[in-house]
């Protein structure tokens, strides 16, 4: 899955051991399975990512799944948006020493327009653990192209969070919601990705200004 970069990757792991517990990237018990639920888990979501797209990954926290995704996917551009400060300077750390040239580090929310207006309108917004799905489709369609794609990995709960937010996902302009599962082959558990498109933009501005009423 990796090709010629299974040895950042490896550096990337060993980077995690030495310092990931210390610095409040990682819980300690995360180690010891870091490539099944961590690395794998990220990686594989690139099944779903267009050759050659612009990806953000949004609360990218200590890189997943963007640095694993970067990694095995060098035909994409990878934009890495973190929030919190301490966490970019670790992004920035690990670009650094893995020379990996397709992914860049943005600091800042996902949901405030500066953040919306310097990256454009993205192919793929990707996220995991960072918020309820209902939020996320709030912060991250906005960032897509029309017919772009929200990646939003999720645990075993996802049908109900789904049928919690559906309603706010369509209004924030969500045009279709499937879930994939990915990495049937490579993990024993395989990631569960919600998949939501992203209606054309007109569509949603007029959702956000029949909502302002
Ligand atoms: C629980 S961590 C998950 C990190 C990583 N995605 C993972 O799966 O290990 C959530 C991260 O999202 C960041 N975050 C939360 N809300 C955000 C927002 N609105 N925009 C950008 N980053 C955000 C937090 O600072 C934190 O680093």
């Amino acid at each position: 899955m990796f090709g010629e970069s299974v040895e950042r990757l490896n550096r990337f792991v060993a980077l995690l051991a030495e310092q990931g517990v210390e610095r409040g990237l990682i819980g300690p018990r995360e180690i010891e399975r870091i490539w099944d639920r961590h690395v794998l888990n990220s990686a594989v979501v690139g099944e779903l990512v267009p050759e050659g797209a612009h990806v953000v990954d949004v609360g990218s926290g200590g890189g997943f799944p963007g640095v694993p995704l970067a990694l095995a996917r060098p035909d994409i551009s990878i934009t890495l948006l973190e929030s919190m400060a301490r966490r970019v300077q670790w992004l920035e750390e690990v670009l650094d020493e893995l020379s990996l040239e397709n992914a860049d580090v943005l600091r800042g929310r996902a949901e405030d327009k500066a953040v919306r207006a310097e990256l454009g309108a993205v192919d793929v917004v990707t996220a995991r653990a960072v918020a309820p799905l209902g939020r996320l489709a709030q912060w991250c369609l906005p960032l897509l192209r029309t017919g772009g794609l929200l990646l939003a990995v999720k645990g075993a709960s996802v049908a109900e969070e789904i049928a919690r937010d559906e309603a706010i996902v369509e209004k924030a302009g969500g045009e279709s919601i499937d879930v994939v599962q990915c990495g049937v082959d490579v993990l024993e558990v395989p990631a569960t990705v919600v998949v939501i498109e992203a209606a054309p933009r007109s569509v949603r501005s007029r959702k956000g200004r029949r909502r302002r009423r």
